[in-house]
This record gives C-alpha cells, sequence and structure tokens, in this order.
C-alpha cells in the first residue's frame, strides 16, 4: 500500500483572517492515538508538499479534521486555505506523536496547555472517554493573542457537554479556560503568568500545580514550550524521556510556519 494516501474536503470553516479548519473523509484502514500527527498536504508542481498537522477529530470519529492557521507566503498553507468542498488533500498513512495519555503516570489532574494551533490535538484528546477514566479532573487551557483565535470556544463551552455518549464525563470534568494577550477578555495573560501568580489555578478552584497529584501536556510555540517546560521542570515535574516511557508531562510542538 502506497504510503500517502487521500481524502476529500466535507467542510471548511474560517474562524478569522489568520485561522481556519477543514474536514475530511477518513480512510478506514487510518487508526490513530487522540493527540497524534499526521502529514497531510497537496501535490504542487507534480510532487506532494506535505506538512505536519494534529488531528483535531477523535480516533472514534469517522472523519478527519485539522486546524490550520494561514500563512500568505507559506507553501502550502497559502493554497490549502482555499479549500473547497470536495477538493481532494494528502494524509500519509501512519499517524505519529508524543502527546498521548499513554505516556503520563497516574494521577488526579489532567492540565492541557496550549498556545494558538497548540489546541488541535487537545480536541482529539478531550473527546477520548479513557481520558476521563483515568482522570478526575482534565483542565484544559487555550491562550491566544485575539479572541477571534479562539477556535472551537463555542462548541466547548455549548456543544461538549451536550456530547451524545461523553456529556455527563465533560459536565462533569472537563474545565474549560481560555486566554487572551492582545485584548480585553474575561480571562487574559499568558499560561506562564497565569501559572506563576498562582491565578490560572485560583480561577478554576485547584490547587498549585503539583507533580504528586498533576500530569500536563503541552503544545504551542517553540517559545512557549521552553518557557512552560522550564517552570514545569523547576515545580519537580519529570517529562517522559522518549516515547514509549512515562512520565509526569509530554510535550508537541505547534505545528507553524507553514
Ligand atoms: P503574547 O501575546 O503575550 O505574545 P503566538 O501566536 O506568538 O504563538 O502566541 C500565541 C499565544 O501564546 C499568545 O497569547 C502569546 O502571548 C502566547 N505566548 C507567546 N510566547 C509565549 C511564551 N514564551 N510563554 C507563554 N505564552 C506565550
Amino acid at each position: 500500500m502506497a504510503a500517502i494516501g487521500t481524502a476529500d474536503v466535507l467542510s471548511v470553516h474560517h474562524w478569522n483572517d489568520t485561522l481556519f479548519s477543514f474536514r475530511t473523509t477518513r480512510d478506514q484502514s487510518l487508526r490513530f492515538e487522540n493527540g497524534h500527527f499526521v502529514m497531510i498536504g497537496l501535490e504542487v508542481g507534480g510532487k506532494p508538499l506535505m506538512r505536519a498537522y494534529s488531528i483535531v477529530s477523535a480516533n472514534h470519529d469517522d472523519y478527519l479534521e485539522f486546524l490550520s492557521i494561514k500563512v500568505p507566503d507559506g507553501p502550502l498553507t497559502s493554497r490549502l486555505q482555499h479549500l473547497k468542498v470536495g477538493d481532494q488533500i494528502m494524509v500519509s498513512r501512519k499517524p505519529v506523536g508524543t502527546l498521548v495519555v499513554h505516556d503520563l503516570t497516574p494521577a488526579r489532574h489532567l492540565y492541557l496547555l496550549s498556545t494558538g494551533t497548540g489546541l488541535a490535538p487537545f480536541m482529539s484528546i478531550i473527546k477520548d472517554p479513557e481520558v476521563y477514566e483515568r482522570f478526575e479532573k482534565v483542565v484544559l487551557v487555550h491562550c491566544v493573542r485575539y479572541v477571534s483565535e479562539l477556535a472551537y470556544h463555542d462548541h466547548i463551552v455549548d456543544e461538549l457537554p451536550e456530547h451524545e455518549f461523553l456529556g455527563e464525563e465533560i459536565r462533569d470534568k472537563l474545565i474549560y479556560y481560555p486566554t487572551v494577550t492582545r485584548e480585553p477578555f474575561r480571562n487574559q495573560g499568558r499560561i506562564t503568568t497565569l501559572i506563576e501568580s498562582g491565578k490560572l489555578c485560583a480561577d478554576i478552584g485547584r490547587p498549585p500545580l503539583n507533580p504528586e497529584t498533576d500530569r500536563v501536556m503541552l503544545c504551542g510555540s517553540p517559545a512557549m514550550l521552553s518557557d512552560l517546560t522550564a517552570m514545569l521542570d523547576d515545580l519537580g515535574f519529570q517529562a517522559s524521556p522518549q516515547q514509549g516511557e512515562p512520565g509526569d508531562y509530554v510535550i508537541e510542538r505547534a505545528f507553524v510556519e507553514k
């Protein structure tokens, strides 16, 4: 079987001038763990132009969904942003990645900390029934510059709690904390600042981050990852040394610059 398959675009949603998401068909044979990414792309100049995208949809959904920025002169996203229903994209057959709950040791609370399109893999993780079996509370933090970048905000707030199978678990266990840094919003400030000041935990009514009780997944820009891993290391959290070896936290770079 070829290493790259195809998928047909089912719908496209533009969140604002810089951000869009789209849904495609899913090949029956494509298996993945929630949190994984896959290479997707288009044929450009007769050759596949592929980039890594975290899968937004859950592994029990019968479609694939992706969240993307629009880079005006980006080799791929300058083209991808014009996708229309019925267009075909290429999808590699091997989803992979380090943001998987199996690489976290048991604990009570799971913190999913994201900036920008780093939210994408967490959308799949918050729809994973196993996550709610393993953790008492799941805290999803999404930090963006502008309110319009809070992709899936209404879906998380209004629709997920009514989810046919997971609604009850989500109502009981999922805490969503969107925060904005460059214009007024109900929550403001960077994740680093919100953790350091104690404001995040105070706002959600939880004790401060503690490796005894908490596990963390990080997905964002290289700067965000480096600041937050330094902070977690200082607090005594042990990083998962490599894929397949559990730790107190796992990280993945949000795949930008496309
Ligand atoms: P800020 O507006 O203060 O730069 P970006 O689009 O640059 O990836 O940023 C997405 C969000 O992540 C923004 O709200 C940004 O805040 C925040 N951010 C950028 N760098 C860091 C960092 N080193 N640590 C934590 N948050 C960051």
